[in-house]
């Protein structure tokens, strides 16, 4: 039942319009106690599409590799709107991106750890609604 519903889950998030996470960078040391940028980057449009928001997320792991965090995110560091925009320089990849600060507090459980932006918009012409997480393993030390 679980790998069907990721099944779905993994051809929704094919069609609609994805986010990916332009920093910190994957297996990036993140000292406790930072403060850090996170780039949260808009994928290509294939469709029209109305940005309803993200929020930005970090939960320790119990093992690693991590184990699924998507139904046990961690900290919430933020939750909002989400308003892409193209800059001069350009994010490497090329996409409209939008820079957020985040504050790791200096108690953060040290080792490996995941960096969570669920997005969500509304897509196409009905429209219909899309979410999804984006993700990327990082290290606080
Ligand atoms: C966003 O963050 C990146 C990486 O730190 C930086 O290179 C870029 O200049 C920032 N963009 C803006 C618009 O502040």
């Amino acid at each position: 039942m679980k790998s069907i519903l990721a099944l779905v889950a993994l051809a929704s998030a094919v069609l609609a319009q994805r986010v990916s996470v332009g920093f910190p960078a994957p297996g990036q040391n993140i000292p406790a106690g930072s403060s850090i940028n996170v780039q949260v980057q808009e994928g290509a449009a294939q469709s029209p599409s109305t940005e309803i928001g993200i929020a930005i997320t970090l939960q320790h792991c119990q093992q690693n590799p991590c184990e699924d965090v998507s139904q046990d995110l961690g900290t919430v560091f933020y939750a909002g709107s989400f308003q892409p925009q193209r800059f001069n320089p350009p994010a490497a990849s090329g996409a409209p991106y939008q820079n957020f600060t985040v504050n790791i507090p200096q108690g953060f459980q040290k080792g490996p750890a995941v960096l969570s932006v669920p997005h969500s918009n509304l897509i196409g012409a009905g429209p219909s609604l899309s979410t999804e997480i984006a993700t990327v393993s990082v290290n606080i030390v």
